[in-house]
């Protein structure tokens, strides 16, 4: 890979360990995937912030980087972290973990990098622009990024999207470079896409058909936010896509030959793949990918005058929280006995062993709530989501 002289110094060691030491990443990185260069990047994602998932040697890492000088020079904002930060103790989070958690933080804020703990950082203030080079490193956010958003990024590891905040340059190959950025199979939707789960249904449904291809959506049009990030995370989730086209973004001529029919039977029968035979439900937990403002109003007109009976969850940003403070929505929810979880989700928090059966409106979180933490999946609106949290049914 061509280094230029200030990236061959940096690579030497003239700005420091910490520089040098993820120079050395971004360029074994580069080497494997045959990237020709450098180039720089203007917004980077950190993932892997949850001690649940980093460890003693993560926090470790953390640490060593932080107290050497390592300093961020682009935007850099964090995914969620293992537990909410303020109100940890509501949500059963044990001191051990909390403190451990908060080293986490800590080393990354003396990096310089914004504390959001959020999935959606483009909800929250980190909204790149169209044709940014960018490094990101939540699957659902890269693919909104990529697809929504018009950015470029390939999907980073938590190190490796470090390494690009701390230096500012990113490996240029995959999803930086416009020709592996084409469509590669035409999928007709051939029904109509209703909530939120059906999204995630055709995510999973097109995720499990073409794997990591690129898809040109045709039957995607006027879509709404909370819709688009449900489809990327699952997407993302079940085919490891990072980019997908629609007719509405998309302006080229060319259409890829290879091409798919989705129709409401594969809607539905993602749909029941998704669903565990349960019919009493302990957990519920909305917003992954973290909840909008909207959907946070959604929520409190739903337990308006109602009194929850399961733990129920509302992932969302700290700064979404807040927004959702001021409009009196929080209050409303609170007072119905439903809980903010902000700064982390469902599949990030320490939750195995605590419920078995998880209500969500998110493919995504179906996958996680199985794999992470052993529960059982029903998938299903939000209305039959603050249901169950009510009721502990789920009919
Ligand atoms: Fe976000 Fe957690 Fe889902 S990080 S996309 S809420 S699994």
């Amino acid at each position: 890979m061509h280094l230029t002289n200030v990236e061959e110094k940096m690579l030497a060691g003239e700005e420091g360990y910490a520089v040098q030491k993820n120079m050395q990443i971004l360029t074994a990185l580069g080497d494997i995937f045959g990237a020709d260069k450098m180039i720089p990047v203007s917004s980077v994602q950190v993932a892997g912030v949850s001690y649940y998932n980093l460890g003693d040697a993560g926090l470790e890492y953390l640490e060593t980087l932080a107290n050497k000088g390592a300093k961020v020079r682009v935007k850099t904002t964090l995914n969620p972290a293992g537990m909410d930060m303020e109100n940890w103790r509501e949500l059963g989070i044990d001191e051990e973990f909390a403190r451990k958690q908060e080293q986490v933080i800590r080393a990354f804020v003396q990096m310089g990098i914004t504390p959001s703990c959020t999935c959606t950082p483009y909800l929250v203030g980190n909204e790149p622009s169209r044709g940014d080079h960018i490094a990101w490193s939540e699957s659902s956010a890269v693919t909104y990024a990529n697809s929504v958003l018009g950015a470029m990024t390939n999907r980073e590891g938590g190190p490796s999207a470090l390494a690009a905040a701390i230096t500012g340059l990113t490996p240029s190959y995959g999803m930086h470079i416009e020709a592996n950025r084409k469509p590669q199979v035409h999928v007709k939707i051939d029904t109509r896409l209703a909530a939120v789960p059906d999204y995630g249904a055709l995510g999973y449904a097109v995720g499990k058909k073409i794997g990591p291809k690129i898809p040109l959506f045709e039957g995607i049009t006027h879509a709404q936010v909370e819709q688009l990030k449900s489809l990327c995370a699952s997407i993302a989730t079940y085919g490891g896509t990072a980019l997908f086209h629609t007719q509405e973004t998309y302006q080229e001529k060319e259409i890829p030959p290879e091409t798919i029919t989705i129709t409401r039977a594969d809607i539905e029968g993602a749909l029941r793949a998704l669903n565990d035979e349960a019919a009493r439900v302990d957990f519920v937990a909305l917003g992954c990918p973290h909840c909008t403002l909207d959907e946070i109003k959604t929520i409190a007109d739903l337990l308006e005058g109602k009194k929850v009976t399961r733990e129920f969850w509302i992932c969302t940003a700290r700064q979404t929280m807040k927004e959702a403070e001021e409009m009196g929505y929080a209050q409303r929810i609170r007072a119905a006995g439903a809980k903010f979880a902000c700064d982390t989700c469902m599949a990030v928090a320490p939750l195995k062993g605590r419920f078995n059966v998880l209500a969500t409106d998110s493919a995504k979180a179906c996958y996680y709530g199985r794999g992470t933490n052993d529960f059982k999946t029903r998938i299903g609106s939000v209305e039959e989501c603050v249901s169950a949290a009510v009721t502990g049914n789920w009919s």
